[in-house]
């Protein structure tokens, strides 16, 4: 059968345009093999034509008008790398209704309106692909989908964010400052256009409810995954973290409990024998607890050009294929639907608190009978040499619901010997 070339229009052409790009001219035979026929890259568009790109793109390609790309009969397939949620949004729902499949690499924009955008893409008998948006070049999507599609997922928890992985190992290992980890992570195309996703932990969220949907089949609104980032985080937490054998990391994690679904991502202190506690710098994570399969863990590189531009060139084989031959592959989430959403002050923890107080006697003695009041058991205790009268303590509970902790925590605070509460953070033994 003579197969036409599948021609392709990108919506953006940066850091993962870029990458994907180059993946398509590199190996270009091998992607035309299980393609099943040749691709050829038709528009581009771009905010400035005139900007040094990092790779060779003939100015020809490139437009600034979006109708080039969205409006030609020729193109068969979209791929919109530009970022940001109304324009993209604006643009995935032209392409579709002028028949175009589209892949994207935009989690904000699949986690906020994922579910419409999908069902607008099965009434239009087509397909949207969103390998890239979670984890870079680690394949996550299909396995939730597909591969692991026979089990009860039970949990899913790992780290998804490059740039806040970078900022951590960055800190522990090298003992650099925030600043000029994120600098860093910056500089090598992590971190989103507004860093403060990644800082954040919106960036880990929206990633978290597009993994929760799938693997719990459910749609997840953004709004039900608590959300808390890295920026309370100081060089000494981490210090005395790894002193009580802990690593710091930002987890998100995704469980369904008997009263619904927990989702949350937070800073978490984890033990130094987790693996999850060896996944350094930008690569990522996601270990996943099915009813059948047991636990299976994703590891590799969760952001940059290369490894995003393999999960794009991935589900541009996928489309191709369709588009070859005719396939319609039917889209399972229109079919998920809400689940309870169990809110955190209900869910089992363990903390690390770190508080400077009087260096009097009882105090010790005042905050195990706060704890105790409300059944938080403490698992470690530890007080620093006090400088000028002032101690600083560290400790670290067992599992709790979090209200009563957040209770003596608040009568902890109103102690006339406290001075501060410098740090609480979640902990996680397994
Ligand atoms: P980027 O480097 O900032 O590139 C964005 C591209 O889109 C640029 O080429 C820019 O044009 C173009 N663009 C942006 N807004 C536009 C507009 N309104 N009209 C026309 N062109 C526009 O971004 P990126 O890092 O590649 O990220 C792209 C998407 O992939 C985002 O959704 C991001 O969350 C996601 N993602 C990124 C990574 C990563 O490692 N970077 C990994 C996974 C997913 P100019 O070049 O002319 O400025
Ligand atoms: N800013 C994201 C990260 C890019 O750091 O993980 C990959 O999605």
């Amino acid at each position: 059968m003579e197969r036409k070339t599948v021609k392709v229009g990108f919506l953006g052409m940066g850091t993962v345009g870029s990458g994907t790009l180059r993946i398509l001219e590199m190996n270009r035979e091998q992607v035309a093999v299980k393609a099943g026929s040749e691709i050829e890259v038709k528009k581009i568009l771009v905010r400035n034509p005139e900007k040094q790109r990092d790779v060779d793109v003939s100015l020809e390609l490139l437009t600034t008008d979006p109708a080039e790309v969205l409006q030609d009969p020729e193109i068969d397939l979209v791929i919109e790398v530009m970022g940001g949620t109304e324009e993209a949004r604006r643009y995935i729902e032209e392409a579709l209704k002028q028949k175009k499949y589209v892949i994207t690499a935009n989690k904000d924009l699949m986690a906020a309106a994922g579910s419409e955008l999908l069902l607008q893409a099965r009434e239009c008998r087509r397909n949207i692909y969103y390998e890239a948006s979670v984890g870079g070049g680690i394949p996550l999507i299909r396995p939730l989908k597909h591969s692991l599609g026979a089990n009860k997922i039970i949990r899913i928890m790992g780290i998804i964010n490059g740039t806040t992985n970078y900022i951590l190992t960055r800190m522990s290992l090298y003992n650099m400052d925030f600043e000029g980890a994120l600098a860093e992570a910056q500089e090598k195309g992590f971190a989103e256009q507004d860093p403060s996703s990644d800082l954040e932990g919106r960036d880990a969220a929206y990633k978290l409810s597009i993994l929760a949907g799938l693997a719990f089949n459910s749609r997840i609104h953004i709004g039900d995954v608590y959300t808390e980032g890295i920026s309370g985080i100081s060089k000494r937490d981490i210090f005395y973290a790894s002193e009580l054998g802990f690593a710091v990391k930002l987890l998100a994690i995704g469980e369904e409990l008997p009263g619904g679904l927990a989702l949350r991502v937070h800073p978490t202190l984890i033990p130094r024998t987790h693996p999850l506690a060896a996944v350094h710098n930008e690569n990522n994570a996601l270990y996943v607890v099915g009813n059948a399969v047991g636990e299976v863990m994703f590891y590799g590189l969760g952001a940059g050009a290369m490894p995003t531009g393999s999960s794009v060139v991935a589900d541009l084989i996928d489309a191709a294929r369709n588009i070859n031959y005719g396939i319609e592959d039917g889209i399972m989430e229109i079919d998920f639907q809400d689940k309870a959403v169990v809110p955190v002050e209900e869910l089992l923890s363990s903390f690390y608190l770190r508080l400077q107080a009087e260096d009097q006697p009882g105090v010790f003695a005042a905050l195990a009978t706060a704890f105790g009041e409300d059944k938080v058991s403490l698992d470690m205790i530890i007080q620093k040499r006090s400088t000028e009268g002032v101690a600083e303590i560290v400790l670290v509970t067992h599992a709790v619901e979090e209200r009563f902790f957040y209770r003596a925590l608040d009568r902890i605070k109103a102690f006339p010997t406290t001075r501060k509460i410098n740090s609480v953070f979640r902990v996680i033994e397994k």
